[in-house]
Order: structure tokens, then C-alpha cells, then sequence
């Protein structure tokens, strides 16, 4: 078997999965490797202790080859919320952001924006939340400093040009929210300023293996407000307290913890192994087989067809959206119903069963649509 071919075939969830978007269930070789730590961190002894706490270095240097930075500039997070709000707490001037990002964005900004006064956040009008450089470009002002946006949209799986984004923003701080891209898209992450992620989604990794990365520029113009005694440059004897460290480690509060860095190590490796541009055609083609799904039935579809990842967001109509979310339950899937949308996020490694119950899903709802509109009339 290639690579691909064992990557993909360690995807062994549930048949019906198609929440990836949500949560990832855990790969083979995380849950493996979660196992063997914990038993060493249970031993007391000193050589199975360093050993797994220096998955945190390990998982650094993994995550700084994938982003295409220096280990430096890397820092794990608890998740990818922390990472952003260490960004917009340090962060002056105007932020531009659309009001349609994940609260992770939105909210993250507003406090740093409450906190010390020093940053407004500013909206970018995106219809249907999709962040063009247009869209940017339309937006700035002189005071913008910096624009912070989704690589992949959660809503609407919309994926975002970052290249041309960074071209419109020039000098300015581009913040990326790479949870719903990170490891299954082929992005140019070094675009970026400031990359925030989670291992927890289509990393299969599981929670708490959050990171972010921080540039140079970055740090010359975020103050790490949010710094903690593990960022600290010093003697954590003495009782003064000391500056922050030099470089990314400055944006840490407290050591991360060793078993998530090794589920998150464990998990990076394995996409490395096979190549994120390989994971990246599979992925493309589940969620175009997702397409393909929605226009046999003629369900309506949010997302893009030309700029998307994984998610595939149905809009199938007041009428229909309850029916269709009771029939994909009853066949089996998990997708994310929410405000009369249907979010369906297929892997790399999603099968053919799987699409074939969403496909009877589909295939039910609309068989009961035809039925009601042939019936109605005499029914009047
Ligand atoms: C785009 C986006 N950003 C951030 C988050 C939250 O990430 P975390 O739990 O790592 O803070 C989510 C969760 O769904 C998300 O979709």
C-alpha cells in the first residue's frame, strides 16, 4: 500500500460520519500513541517523563515544516481561541474582520478591544461571509493594522485566497484561523502573520493540541500581554518578575501539556507522511461527490464550488430543512443542522457507505417532496 492508501484506510469511524467540521473521531495511531504516553507518564520514572515531554519540542518543529516557518515561531496552544486571543490582546490600531467569522474571531477581538482600548475592530462586508481580497481591499483604511479571517469558513466552508489576501493587505498583519483547513488543505500558510489552529478537527488528534505560530513582524507589533510564567526570560526562582521571552515562546502562559503535544505530534506526522497536496485532492473529491449528491436531489448548496475544502453546506429550505435532518439521523449520519443549513464535512478518508446513506437520505427527502406536491392538489 502507498502512504495515501494507509492513511486512508485508517479511517475507521462510524460509516455515517460526516461531522468533521465538529470533531474528528481520533486516528488509530492518536489513540495508540495516547496509550503508550499515559502508561509511561504513569511509571514515576525520569527517562519515560522527559521522553513524552519532549513531544512538545518534537511537535513544534513538526508543525513549523508543515507551515513553512521556524520552530521559533511556533508555540502550542491549548487551543486555537487562546492563540488568537494572545493575538488581538497585544494588537493596536483597527482590525478588520468579517462579523460572519466564528466567535472564536469575533469575540476574541471584541475583548481585546474592551480590555485596553488600544484596538478597534472593524467590519469587512462580505456577503455570505466569503472574505475576498476585494472585499478586503474595500474595507481598508489608514488604520487598519491588521486583518484576521477564517482560511476555511465554518459556516459556509468558503476557502479563502491567502496569497491574494496578503497581497491586498501589504505591510499589514494578515491572522489566520486555520482550524477548518490546517493539515487537509495545501495552503500558503507562510502568507500569514499569526496561524491559529487545533488539532482536534481533521487532524484527528483530539482536543487540547492547540498551536499558533507568530512571524517576526508579528512580534515586533503584538505585545504579548497575555504572557504567563512559561514565556517568561528568567529564573522562575527569582522573585522578580522578568520580561518576556524573545520570539513566539513569549506568547505562552503555562508549560502545554505533554500527552495532547503527542497526540498533536503523532497526528502531524501522519499527514506529513503522505503529503498534505495528496490530502487535499481527496478531500476535494468527497466533498465534490457531496455536490454531485445535491444535484441529483436539487438541494440548494452554500458553499462555493470553486474555492472549497471539506465542507459542503446544504440550504434545502424551510420545508424541507426538518425532513432532512430527521432522515439523515435516521440513516445513520452526523452532519450539523443549524439556522435551516446543513453542514456536511466529509474526510480524505470519508467511503463510499458513507455517502451512499447520505445519498438515501437525500433520496428519501426528496421522494416525500415529489409525493407531497403530486398529492396536494386533490387534497385541497
Ligand atoms: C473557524 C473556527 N475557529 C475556531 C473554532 C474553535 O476552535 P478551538 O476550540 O480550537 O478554540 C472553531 C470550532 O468549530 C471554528 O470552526
Amino acid at each position: 500500500m502507498s502512504d495515501l492508501e494507509t492513511y486512508l484506510a485508517s479511517f475507521d469511524a462510524e460509516p455515517g460520519y460526516l461531522n468533521w467540521a465538529a470533531f474528528g473521531p481520533l486516528s488509530p495511531a492518536v489513540r495508540a500513541e495516547a496509550h503508550a504516553d499515559a502508561e509511561l507518564l504513569g511509571t514515576g520514572r525520569r527517562s519515560g517523563i522527559e521522553l513524552v515531554s519532549a513531544r512538545a519540542a518534537e511537535a513544534r518543529g513538526l508543525l513549523a515544516d508543515q507551515l513553512g516557518v521556524d520552530a521559533d515561531d511556533v508555540t502550542l496552544q491549548p487551543s486555537t481561541s487562546t492563540g488568537l486571543q494572545h493575538a488581538f490582546a497585544g494588537l493596536e490600531g483597527t482590525v478588520l474582520l468579517s462579523p460572519r467569522e466564528f466567535p472564536s474571531v469575533t469575540v476574541g477581538a471584541r475583548r481585546a478591544q474592551d480590555m485596553r482600548g488600544r484596538l478597534r475592530v472593524a467590519p469587512i462586508d462580505a456577503p455570505d461571509g466569503f472574505v475576498t481580497a476585494d472585499a478586503v481591499r474595500e474595507a481598508l483604511t489608514d488604520d487598519v493594522t491588521a486583518v484576521a479571517v477564517s482560511a476555511v469558513d465554518y459556516r459556509t466552508g468558503y476557502l479563502v485566497d491567502l496569497p491574494a489576501l496578503r497581497e491586498v493587505v501589504g505591510d499589514r498583519l494578515l491572522i489566520v484561523d486555520a482550524v477548518q483547513a490546517f493539515g487537509v488543505v495545501d495552503a500558503d500558510w507562510a502568507a500569514a502573520d499569526v496561524v491559529c489552529g487545533n488539532g482536534y478537527k481533521w487532524l484527528r488528534a483530539g482536543r487540547g493540541t492547540g498551536f499558533a505560530s507568530f512571524s517576526a513582524r508579528a512580534r515586533e507589533r503584538i505585545e504579548p500581554v497575555l504572557s504567563g510564567f512559561a514565556g517568561m526570560d528568567g529564573d522562575l526562582s527569582d522573585t522578580e518578575v522578568q520580561p518576556p521571552l524573545p520570539g513566539a515562546a513569549a506568547y505562552v502562559v503555562s508549560p502545554p501539556d505533554p500527552l495532547a503535544a503527542a497526540r498533536l505530534a503523532t497526528a502531524v506526522r501522519e499527514i506529513a507522511g503522505v503529503g498534505v497536496d495528496a490530502i487535499a485532492v481527496e478531500l476535494r473529491r468527497r466533498a465534490d461527490d457531496v455536490f454531485a449528491l445535491a444535484d441529483r436531489y436539487g438541494v440548494p448548496v452554500l458553499t462555493p464550488r470553486d474555492r472549497h475544502a471539506g465542507i459542503v453546506t446544504l440550504v434545502p429550505g424551510p420545508q424541507n430543512a426538518a425532513p432532512l435532518g430527521a432522515a439523515l439521523a435516521n440513516h445513520g449520519v452526523t452532519a450539523t443542522a443549524r439556522g435551516g443549513t446543513i453542514r456536511i464535512s466529509s474526510h480524505a478518508g470519508t467511503g463510499a457507505d458513507a455517502l451512499r446513506l447520505l445519498g438515501d437520505a437525500l433520496a428519501e427527502v426528496s421522494a416525500a417532496r415529489a409525493h407531497t406536491a403530486v398529492v396536494a392538489p386533490t387534497d385541497r
